[in-house]
């Protein structure tokens, strides 16, 4: 099944992508989480679809140049890592720390999910930032496409503010959280990459 486009995942297929997704409790988001990525996947690519081989194929970042991690990896690599500054936060924090845990891996296996919409393929099949990703960047697309699955305003608030475009906005510590553990992989990788380049 991971070779032919569909027009339907449910949690099922998107928790074989992220398996992240069997962390939310509840049961209505976590399907609501599903639906959201099935509709970034069936439409996205310039609304070609991906398949999940082409979509676990796509690299993590067209920014940080050629290193071997993926944008799935990526996305699983942020989720883990919430999870684990949650732990370790809630037993350091003794004033106490309100971590919402079901939002949180939610936002951070959403705050991408505009980028099956922001990327395309060029006549190649190269990976490329599509028209459409050039004038709605994916926070801009994960927000329009999560509301419209009825996600609510605690996740939209993470996939809104998780990038640089958040940078003028009080984040939550949901959005803290996740947007520190993006951009530990991020900067990593743009690292990794540079020096990749300079061989
Ligand atoms: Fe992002």
């Amino acid at each position: 099944m991971t070779t032919t486009k569909r027009t339907s995942y449910g949690v099922k297929e998107i928790a074989e992508l992220f398996p992240t997704l069997m962390k939310i409790n509840d049961k209505s988001l976590r399907e609501k989480v599903a639906a959201v990525w099935n509709e970034a996947i069936t439409t996205g690519c310039g609304s070609k679809g991906w398949t999940f081989d082409e979509l676990r194929a796509v690299k993590f970042t067209l920014l940080a140049g050629d290193i071997d991690m993926t944008f799935v990896e990526h996305l699983n690599s942020c989720a883990r890592q919430c999870i684990a500054i949650a732990d370790v936060l809630e037993s350091s924090f003794r004033c106490g720390i309100p971590i919402q845990r079901d939002y949180l891996v939610a936002g951070a296996l959403l705050a991408d999910v505009g980028k099956p919409l922001e990327y395309d393929k060029d006549a190649s099949g190269k990976v490329i930032q599509g028209k459409f990703g050039q004038q709605v960047r994916h926070p801009f697309s994960g927000v329009a496409l999560a509301y419209k699955h009825g996600i609510p305003g605690e996740v939209l608030h993470i996939i809104a503010t998780h990038s640089h475009e958040g940078d003028k906005v009080e984040r939550s510590v949901e959005s803290i959280i996740f947007h520190h553990a993006d951009f530990v992989d991020f900067d990593i990788a743009k690292l990794l990459g540079k020096r990749a380049a300079k061989k």
